[in-house]
């Protein structure tokens, strides 16, 4: 892969030298290019910014020695052959706080491509009509690291480089370590430990989990499994709901709930209770009696999440599942999940199951029980419950003609 950074402080970049992107440029799988912005001006003084039409602090960067920059770099990049032959243009990223966030998906996108030059901003930013100029010639992202401003863009250059560089195939020894880890499969990664397996802290003795020393490897998997889940619900509950999307449902959109879903939430939640209703004789079951005002408050209650397949050609996705979570009133203890429903065609595929992991995962810190509620006759869900690790209590449930399952929380 080529690689082409346009900097005023080129020194910035002397980092990637070190470690495995150093390695990795002397092993000739990165062909980095840095070049100093101020080689492109014409004036004495090298100057590369001026004060902002329209008034304002600080200063812009000036056109000019931007384009002759990228020209130079299109020019001298398009020249060089190389045992790994590229595109005729670089993909430009212009590192900003005002760009798209700057995810893993998209590492992994950019690390397919051959080349890619980097713009890094300083001052105010740069001159709009760069953007205009380079967009005519190559394709041009500008890329956020985070919601916060940096001084410009060389850090958020050393930070993609890294990301990007290290899934190069050869970059990272061992390819195995890159699957495990955090942001892979769209859940942090679980807690790591090494020897000694019992450490003596000052006065506290800290033990590793007997389940790491156990040797048996499917407790150690799904021990794992469970503490990303957990540990991505408590730090990023926005990327468990991405998660969700499990058993090849990766191209759903997961989101809370608005009221703005209401109405087709209460049209799924009609069709996924009928069967019910038709088997249990009565249509007094509160998903099938529920107007649209009910469910409207009900959104206001619980944190109900919505999956949606795609959004296309500007009109939203079709709501195809749901379901909701809570803390039951007044017991810190007891995670409640409910309404969970997926529509007709796209049952039978794992999305129920995922949904309630979701809802589960919702859960806050202090809750040691899951409880669920469902009708007595439906017997399908009873025994998908039951797979999920519910246990069916005795009696009566909190609704007439239901049945209560509740599991402890691992
Ligand atoms: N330049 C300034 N702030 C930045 C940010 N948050 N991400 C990427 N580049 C930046």
């Amino acid at each position: 892969m080529r690689l082409d950074v346009v900097s005023i402080f080129p020194e910035y970049l002397t980092p990637l030298d070190l470690s495995l992107i150093g390695k990795a440029r002397r092993d000739g799988l990165l062909d980095l290019h840095v070049h100093d912005l101020r080689a492109f001006t014409t004036d004495r003084h090298h100057t590369v910014d001026d004060s902002p039409f329209g008034g304002g602090a600080g200063m812009v960067m000036k056109p000019e020695p931007w384009a002759a920059a990228l020209e130079h770099v299109v020019a001298e990049g398009a020249g060089a052959g190389g045992a790994e032959p590229h595109a005729d243009v670089p993909h430009l990223l212009v590192p900003g706080p005002g760009g798209v966030p700057f995810t893993q998906a998209m590492a992994h996108q950019l690390a397919a491509e051959p080349w890619l030059a980097f713009a890094c901003g300083r001052y105010e930013g740069i001159d709009e009509r760069v953007y205009e100029h380079a967009a005519e010639r190559m394709p041009v992202t500008v890329v956020s690291l985070g919601d916060y401003v940096l001084n410009g863009g060389e850090v958020a250059v050393l930070a993609v480089v890294e990301a990007v560089a290290r899934l190069l195939p050869g970059v990272v020894g061992n390819a195995a370590s890159l699957v495990e880890e955090s942001h892979e499969g769209g859940l942090l990664e679980y807690p790591v430990y090494t020897r000694p397996a019992s450490w003596v802290d000052g006065d506290t003795v800290r033990d590793v989990p007997a389940v790491l020393l156990s040797g048996d490897h499917g407790a150690i998997e799904r021990w794992r499994h469970d503490e990303r889940v957990a540990r991505t619900a408590a730090r990023r509950p926005d990327l468990v709901a991405a998660a969700a999307t499990v058993g090849g449902l990766y191209d759903l959109d997961v989101t809370v709930a608005v009221p703005a879903d209401a109405p087709e939430l209460l049209v799924l939640q009609r069709a996924c209770w009928m069967p019910e209703g038709r088997v249990s004789g009565s249509w007094r079951i509160p998903p099938l009696d529920e107007e649209l005002d009910d469910v409207v408050r009900g959104l206001g209650e619980w944190t109900t999440w919505v999956v949606r397949t795609p959004a296309a050609g500007g009109a939203p996705g079709r709501l195809v599942g749901s379901v909701r979570g809570r803390l039951r009133p007044g017991d810190p203890h007891v995670w409640e999940s409910g309404r969970l429903m997926v529509a007709p065609d796209l049952q039978g595929r794992g999305l129920g199951r995922a949904l309630l992991e979701l809802a589960e995962a919702g859960a806050p810190a202090t809750v040691d029980t899951f409880w669920i509620n469902t009708g007595r006759v439906s017997e399908g869900n009873i025994r998908r419950y039951r797979r999920a690790g519910y246990r069916l209590l005795p009696g009566e449930g909190s609704f007439p003609g239901s049945v209560d399952l509740t599991k402890r929380r691992r």
